[in-house]
């Protein structure tokens, strides 16, 4: 049982800035309001068979008509911080060409509500969802994509750019480019081997096209959320740790690389085989990819224990085009969320350690995600009682404190999410918000988890204060 009344970690700093994230597919809803164009998800959603029970981001939380109410959940929880994602078919419809008014107003709108409840708004400009118009003409697969990513980021810089000071280029480009094209679980749900490691590509080039539109907008901060995996080989023997370093360079080093050594991992070779033929690079491509960056966004959720398996996956919904031979292998003795995902909290104090030492010179880190799916069954009230959810909470933010005293520069952390929301091809049955959504009523319900987030905010800004008054 997670302590009733709790206590702020002192052995995280002040200085620490904390809040909540949401994406705009899985919150907005109002998918064919204001003016928005279809996205990879919309189309994906529609596909027989590849979202749980059919459901899509259709309404989702309705957060597109209700983020008044959703902002004054945030003021109530105390949040220094809200990350959210704008919805580049709301801006561009077809991914191209004059952006769309409506659009624009609307991220205005809830800018404006952001800041007027004294919350720093954090924008995520690229968070899964494609303009299909884009995906139709060959999508992350060809370079002209990036250079539109570019165009978009300009456009949001333009208009938002005096009130927003940090922005992300992309979330999670490894899901976009490998669990969409080669594993085939998210939009646009193809399983391809080239094309995957073209989209790897030209994400990062997008990445570093916006980086440009954004430092000529003088927008303010610029970063990336990425995903490092904390890997974990499943024996001592020399066949496992060869698998995990495949898989560091799939999972982690693809991104890490060219961002921050200004070079492609040296066993590419290795690990894609006759998967890379090159060509989709350019000369210069590292350069606009490696640009200086004020923060790096990570994510964290569970570490992934692996063993070296030679042989391709017999199930052919699991099977992966980009086939690096590994396997998972089941964390045994911890307990697991609904995500079926393990709960170590020490691998987030390793993972952060562990990319401090690999890569010197790092920018300040944001723990732009972290949080777990729970069951939601609600007493007579409409309360959760999310225990689970608060320890969880608890040890990660212990965890993070653990890696911060050994060095590592974090200055913000994030709870994924304010809200239960579509949680993309699980659907709505996988439960991550400190407010429950009712998706018949669309009403909210604060969970136990928000009030103990909220304490826990109230008695570090406490500190802050004594800190900053002494
Ligand atoms: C991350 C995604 C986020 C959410 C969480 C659970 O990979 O960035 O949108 O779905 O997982």
């Amino acid at each position: 049982m997670a302590d009733p009344r709790p206590q702020d970690d002192s052995s995280l700093p002040p200085h620490l800035l904390f809040g909540t994230a949401t994406a705009a597919y899985q919150v907005e809803g109002a998918a064919q309001e204001g003016g928005r164009g279809p996205s990879i998800w919309d189309t994906y959603c529609r596909t027989p068979g590849r979202v749980a029970r059919g459901e899509s981001g259709d309404v989702a939380c309705d957060h597109y008509h209700r983020y008044g109410e959703d902002v004054a959940l945030l003021a109530d929880l105390g949040v220094d911080l809200y990350r959210f994602s704008v919805a580049w078919p709301r801006i561009q419809p077809t991914g191209k060409g004059r952006p769309n008014p409506e659009g624009l107003a609307f991220y205005d709108r809830l800018v404006d509500t952001i800041l007027g409840a004294g919350i720093e708004p954090v924008l995520t400009l690229y968070h899964w969802d494609l303009p299909q118009a884009l995906e139709d003409e060959g999508g992350w697969r060809v370079r002209d994509t990036a250079r539109r990513f570019g165009e978009y980021a300009g456009i949001v810089a333009d208009r938002l750019g005096d009130r927003v000071d940090r922005w992300i280029t992309l979330n999670e480009p490894f899901c976009s480019a490998f669990v969409g094209h080669a594993v085939g679980r998210h939009a646009p749900g193809t399983k391809e081997g080239t094309p995957a490691l073209a989209a790897a590509h030209h994400l990062l080039l997008g990445h570093g096209m916006a980086v440009g539109e954004l430092r000529a907008a003088a927008a303010g901060r610029v970063g990336i959320t990425l995903n490092p995996d904390h890997l974990v080989p499943a024996t001592d023997s020399e066949t496992d740790h060869a698998a995990v370093e495949r898989a560091r360079t799939l999972h982690n080093r693809t991104w890490f690389d060219p961002l921050f050594t200004g070079a492609y991992p040296d066993n590419e070779k290795e690990v894609w085989g006759d998967l890379s033929d090159g060509a989709h690079r350019k000369e210069g491509d590292l350069e606009t990819i490696g640009q200086p960056l004020d923060f790096l966004g990570v994510n964290f959720y569970r570490p992934i224990m692996l063993r070296d398996a030679p042989h391709t996956e017999p199930d052919p919904a699991r099977r992966t085009a980009v086939d690096i031979g590994v396997e998972q292998v089941p964390y045994e003795g911890v307990r697991h969320t609904t995500m079926g995902w393990p709960v170590v909290p020490e691998s987030f104090t390793d993972l952060l350690i562990d990319l401090d030492r690999r890569y010197p010179g790092l920018p300040p880190i944001l723990i732009t995600e972290n949080g777990s799916a729970r069951p939601h069954a609600p007493d007579d009230t409409g309360r959760v009682h999310d225990e689970d959810r608060i320890a969880y909470l608890r040890d990660h933010l212990a965890a993070l404190g653990r890696a911060i005293e050994a060095g590592v520069d974090v200055r913000g952390y994030f709870v994924w999410s304010l809200l239960d929301n579509f949680e993309w091809a699980f659907g709505y049955d996988r439960r991550f918000g400190l407010v429950r959504v009712d998706y018949e009523s669309l009403e909210r319900h604060p969970k136990s988890s928000y009030h103990w987030y909220r304490d826990y905010l109230t008695s570090h800004r406490d500190r802050r204060r004594r800190v900053e008054g002494a």
